[in-house]
């Protein structure tokens, strides 16, 4: 196999465990299902999707819904992607160059550190505080050290569950002449966003997806920023990206966007009840999360998640991730049969 890049041998494919009869509150998925009427209208509007042709290459139509949805600024570019992890991988792939450094925070989502290798980047990851704020020298003197040629900061960060200080997000953006990606997949759950700093920098650039919102499955994601960036990157892009089904789900589903702001709003709530009762435990350490998922330091993490597991419901163990995870657990806020199973399990986990 020597014709595989050594970095590339040294990797493991992404795990994705199975949840087969588990509860699953791994992955930050939305737990509600498509109302049934929702259901109907999708199913009804595939009868007309030609499966014998190829997509719209560059889905105008979508693009419009998603300009008018997120009220995006109105010179904003936007670019699809097969999920953001597919976008993540085309910007790499667009500045890629020998030597040149993709920066990131650590903990932070483990793509932007793979997608660095797979398009032979160097990866540099700025440690977090402790709190997991961002170190503001550190990655100012980052910036200047390594000259990235693209940072990525996810806003609110998983696994973390935090938003960055918006002053120190700003400093970053004006401190590199290379593009900046805010990486908003969590924006469902927070009120911070930088959607609106948009077209004032000519660096920055929004990436938002369509999968914690509700729509895992159908596998969307967008890039918004200034022309002269999103044009630039639209060339590495693989012609059909979206499938059509895709396409179809996304123009008819946006169409119904109340539907998930209602879900996500419920979420919300599940997450302050979630917090709050396991705020009352005084062997777990407790996050605050502006996303749709908690994190929690618990003394014996492995053995705790175990447990929960033995009871039924598959959470996300990150002791081994990142030396300052050790003994934690991400845990997706789910419905609120879900989350009450879950707590049942963690008190009955802990001794
Ligand atoms: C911060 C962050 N960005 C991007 C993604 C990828 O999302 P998707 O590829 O489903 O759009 C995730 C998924 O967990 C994430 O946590």
């Amino acid at each position: 196999m020597d014709c595989i890049r050594p970095e590339i041998r040294a990797l493991s494919a992404y795990h994705v465990p199975s949840a087969e009869g588990l509860i699953k509150l791994d992955a930050m998925e939305n737990p509600y299902s498509l109302t049934p009427e929702l259901q109907e209208t999708l199913v009804t509007s595939f009868r007309s999707v030609a499966l014998n042709r190829y997509p719209d290459p560059n889905a105008s139509l979508i693009k419009e819904e998603i300009q008018r949805v997120f009220s995006l600024h109105q010179d904003a570019s936007i670019l699809l992607g097969n999920g953001s992890d597919e976008i993540i991988q085309m910007i790499a792939l667009a500045v890629a160059k020998p030597n040149g450094v993709l920066l990131g925070v650590d903990p932070s989502f483990v793509m932007f550190r793979m997608i660095a290798t797979f398009v032979g980047m160097n990866y540099v990851g700025v440690p977090l505080n402790a709190d997991f704020s961002l170190d503001k020298e550190a990655i100012l003197s980052a910036i200047e050290e390594h000259q990235p040629e693209v940072i990525f900061l996810a806003y609110p960060n998983n696994p973390t569950g935090n938003c960055f200080d918006e002053e120190t997000l700003l400093a970053v953006i004006k401190a590199s002449d290379k593009l900046v990606v805010i990486d908003e997949a969590y924006f469902p759950f927070t009120d911070h966003s930088m959607l609106s700093r948009l077209m004032q920098f000519p660096n920055l650039v929004v990436m938002r997806t369509l999968s914690k919102l509700g729509l895992a499955g159908v596998r969307l994601g967008f890039l918004a920023g200034p022309k002269h960036i999103v044009d630039e990157i639209n060339k590495v892009r693989l012609p059909y990206n979206i499938s059509v089904l895709d396409q179809q789900a996304t123009l008819v589903l946006l169409k119904h966007y109340d539907v998930f702001k209602a879900q996500t709003s419920q979420i919300r709530q599940e997450r302050t009840r979630l917090y709050n009762e396991i705020a009352q435990l005084k062997q777990v350490q407790l996050f605050h999360s502006e996303a749709n998922f908690l994190l929690l330091k618990i003394n014996n993490a492995q053995d705790v998640f175990n447990r929960i597991l033995e009871r039924g419901i598959l959470i996300k163990n990150l002791t081994n991730a990142h030396p300052s995870l050790t003994d934690c657990l991400r845990v997706t806020v789910g419905s609120f049969e879900e989350n009450t199973l879950f707590l049942n399990a963690l008190k009955s986990s802990l001794n």
